[in-house]
C-alpha cells in the first residue's frame, strides 16, 4: 500500500529516495512520485508505472537535490493517474505526501478553494498541501502542527517547503511513521524497511507526533489532549530491517517461492521448542503466565487470511485450552458494540503487524477496558508488536507476495503454542500430550514437505479451474476455515468467484447453484466427521456437480466419475489443517499462472492494508 521516503541530507538523495520506494515496492501500489528542493524550487517526477520508471524519469529531469520526498500511492481518492500521484504542491511552494485518508477532505477543500486556491487532482492529500500553504508563516514546523489540528481521519505526512531548503516536517496520526537518524543527515520513512543500508538508528513516531528533521538536527512535539503541542524526546532504536526485495531463485513468482518456502518458515518458527524448552506462556513475554492464568476467554481480531488463521485456532482453543473463544474481522469488530470483559486476552494476528483496521481494532478493545493483548505476528519491528503486552513473532521472513501464503501457515504455528500454553496454565495439559503435540509440530516441516511434493496432481487440477468462473470450497470443523482460505487464494489471484461453506450448510442454499460447471473442492481429512462429509459429497454429486478432493489415507474416498482426490501424504490430527491449505495454495497459485494474471501484484490489492 502506500509509502513514504523523505531525506535531508547534503548529499544528493534522489537514489536513496527511489531505493526506498523499491524496497517498499511490494507492498503494492498503482503509482508513484518523488519532489525535491532544488535550485530554489519544487521538482518533481511522477509515473503510474513502477518505480523503475520513476527513476528514469527522476534522471531525466536531472532531479539531484539534497532535500525531498518520495511516495508509492495505492488509490483510494481518485483513479491511478499521474495527476493523482504525489507528491503533491501547493502554489510551488508545498510539497506533500500522504499515506492514509482524510476523512473531513470535501469540508476543507470547499474552505480552501473559497480562499482561491486551485486544486489539481481528486486526491483527499491535495487538501494538506494547500491547509499546510495557507497556515504557513515562514515556519513549516509550525504550519504543520496547525494543519494537523485541523485534519481528521488517518495520516502519515512528510511536507517540505520551498521557502526553507533543509527542512522536511512529518506528521502521523492512525498511519506509521519513522524518524532515521543519520549522520549529518536524517530521514522519515512509513516503514524503517525504506532506510536499510541507509540507517538503523530509528525512532517509531507515536499518535499525534510532528517531527522536524534537518541537518543533523531534529525535533518532535507531540499533540497534548488539549490540542496543543509539546517538545518530547523519543527513544532511539537500532533496528536491522530486512530488504523486501528477496531473491526469487529459481522460482517464477514470490507466491510459488513463499509457499515452497513454507517447511523452513515452520521450522524457524518454532526454533528449538522442545529440544531444550517446553512449552511456557513466557514464549509470549514475561508476565504471561499470570495473565493466562486470570483470563476467562480469547477474542481475536484480524483481517483477511490472518482472520482464518484466528477462525482455524478458535476451534483449538474450545477444544483443547477449553477457553472460550471468539473471532472476529477487525473493521467490524471496531464500530459494534460489543459486551466487553475486563478478563479477556485479545490476540491479533497479523502478518505485516501495520493492517489499519487490525491496529484500529485492538486500540478500541483497549478503550473498553481490556489490557490483556497478544499478538501474533510476522514483523518484529511493527506497531502491532509494539502495541500489544506480549507476542509471539512468526519466522516467515518477508512475504512479498500479496497472497499470503508462509504468514499464514506459521500463524497457525504461533496459535497452536498459544493454545498448548493456555492448556497447560489452565491445568489441561498434562506431560505425555505436551509430548505428543511437540513432535507432531516438530514434523511439520517434513510433513509440509511431502505435501508440496503433489505440485504436479495440483498443476493438472488447475488446467481445468483455468476454464471457470466459479468455484464452491467445502470443509468442516478445523477445515472450514481452510476451505475459506483456498476460496480466498483462487479469488484474489485468479479473479475466479469463489465461496466456502461449512459442508454441512450447502443443503441449505448455496446446492442450488451447483452444476456441472460448478468446480467443488473439498478438503477431507480422517477425522471424526467424515462420514457426515461424505454424505455432503454425495449432495453434491446427484446433482452433477464435479468434486475434487483432497482427502487422507484411510478416508475411503476415491476418485471415480466426477470425483477426483488428491492423497494426502498423512493424517495429522489437529493439526491437519496446516498440511490441507498447502494444496489450496497450489492450485490458486497454478490456476492464476494458467489464466495469465499478476501473481504477485494482483489487480485493485496491496500487501500491506495501511488504510481503513
Ligand atoms: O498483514 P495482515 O496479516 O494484517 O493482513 C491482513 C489481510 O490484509 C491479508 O491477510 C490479506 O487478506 C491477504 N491478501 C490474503 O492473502
Amino acid at each position: 500500500m502506500c509509502g513514504i521516503v523523505g531525506a535531508v541530507s547534503t548529499r544528493n538523495i534522489v537514489p536513496i529516495l527511489i531505493e526506498g520506494l523499491k524496497r517498499l515496492e511490494y507492498r503494492g501500489y498503482d503509482s508513484c512520485g518523488v519532489a525535491v528542493h532544488q535550485s530554489g524550487e519544487l521538482k518533481r517526477a511522477r509515473s503510474t508505472a513502477r518505480v523503475a520508471q520513476l527513476e528514469a524519469s527522476a534522471a531525466e529531469s536531472q532531479l539531484d537535490a539534497g532535500t525531498g520526498i518520495a511516495h508509492t500511492r495505492w488509490a483510494t481518492h481518485g483513479a491511478p493517474e499521474v495527476h493523482n500521484a504525489h507528491p503533491h504542491f501547493s502554489r510551488n511552494r508545498v510539497a506533500v505526501v500522504h499515506n492514509g485518508i482524510i476523512e473531513n477532505h470535501d469540508e476543507l477543500r470547499a474552505e480552501l478553494q473559497k480562499r482561491g486556491y486551485e486544486f489539481s487532482s481528486q486526491t483527499d492529500t491535495e487538501v494538506i498541501a494547500h491547509l499546510v500553504d495557507h497556515l504557513y508563516d515562514g515556519d513549516l514546523f509550525d504550519a504543520v502542527q496547525r494543519a494537523t489540528q485541523r485534519l481528521k481521519g488517518a495520516y502519515a505526512i512528510a511536507v517540505f517547503c520551498r521557502d526553507e531548503p533543509q527542512r522536511v516536517v512529518g506528521a502521523r496520526e492512525g498511519s506509521p511513521l519513522i524518524l532515521g537518524i543519520g549522520k549529518g543527515e536524517n530521514f522519515l520513512a512509513s516503514d524503517a524497511m525504506a532506510l536499510a543500508g541507509v540507517t538503523d538508528q530509528i525512532v517509531y513516531l507515536e499518535e499525534g507526533d510532528v517531527v522536524d528533521i534537518q541537518l543533523g538536527k531534529t525535533w518532535i512535539a507531540a499533540r497534548q489532549a488539549d490540542g496543543r503541542f509539546k517538545d518530547v524526546q523519543r527513544e532511539v532504536r537500532t533496528v536491522v530491517a530486512h530488504s523486501g526485495a528477496a531473491e526469487l531463485g529459481p522460482y517464477r513468482h514470490y507466491m510459488q517461492k513463499e509457499i515452497f518456502e513454507q517447511p523452513r518458515a515452520i521450522a524457524d518458527t518454532l526454533g528449538d521448542l522442545g529440544e531444550t524448552t517446553g512449552i511456557a506462556p513466557e514464549l509470549f513475554g514475561d508476565g504471561a503466565f499470570r495473565v493466562f492464568r486470570e483470563v476467562e476467554q480469547v477474542l481475536i481480531l484480524a483481517c483477511g487470511t490472518s482472520y482464518y488463521s484466528g477462525s482455524t485456532a478458535k476451534y483449538w482453543l474450545e477444544a483443547i485450552a477449553g477457553i472460550p473463544t471468539s473471532v472476529e474481522i477487525a473493521s467490524e469488530y471496531r464500530y459494534r458494540d460489543s459486551v466487553p470483559n475486563p478478563k479477556t486476552l485479545v490476540v491479533t494476528i497479523s502478518q505485516s503487524g501495520e493492517t489499519a483496521d487490525t491496529l484500529a481494532a485492538l486500540k478500541h478493545a483497549r478503550s473498553l477496558g481490556m489490557e490483556h493483548t497478544l499478538t501474533i505476528c510476522n514483523v518484529a519491528t511493527s506497531a502491532m508488536v509494539r502495541e500489544c503486552r506480549f507476542a509471539y513473532i512468526t519466522r516467515a521472513g518477508v512475504e512479498v507476495g500479496v497472497a499470503s501464503t508462509k504468514a499464514f501457515t506459521t500463524q497457525l504455528v504461533g496459535l497452536f503454542l498459544l493454545t498448548l500454553a493456555l492448556a497447560q496454565t489452565r491445568g489441561r495439559l498434562d506431560d505425555a500430550e505436551e509430548h505428543e503435540h511437540l513432535k507432531a509440530l516438530r514434523h511439520l516441516p517434513v510433513a509440509v514437505q511431502a505435501v508440496l511434493a503433489l505440485e504436479p496432481q495440483i498443476i493438472a487440477w488447475a488446467e481445468d479451474f483455468a476454464r471457470k468462473e466459479n468455484a464452491l470450497f467445502l470443509g468442516r470443523g478445523l477445515h472450514y476455515p481452510i476451505a475459506l482460505e483456498g476460496a480466498l487464494k483462487l479469488k484474489e489471484i485468479s479473479y475466479i468467484h469463489a465461496e466456502a461453506y461449512p459442508a454441512g450448510e450447502l443443503k441449505h442454499g448455496p446446492l442450488a447453484l451447483v452444476t456441472s460447471a460448478m468446480p467443488v473442492v473439498t478438503v477431507a481429512p480422517n477425522d471424526a466427521l467424515v462420514d457426515k462429509l461424505k454424505s455432503n459429497m454425495q449432495e453434491v454429486r446427484a446433482r452433477g456437480g464435479e468434486l475434487f478432493v483432497t482427502a487422507d489415507e484411510g478416508t475411503r474416498i476415491d476418485s471415480g466419475p466426477g470425483v477426483r482426490v488428491i492423497r494426502m501424504p498423512e493424517h495429522y490430527g489437529v493439526l491437519s489443517p496446516i498440511l490441507h491449505v498447502v494444496p489450496l495454495q497450489l492450485l490458486a497459485y497454478h490456476t492464476a499462472c494458467a489464466r495469465g494474471t499478476d501473481v504477485d501484484k494482483p489487480r485493485n490489492l496491496a500487501k500491506s492494508v495501511t488504510v481503513e
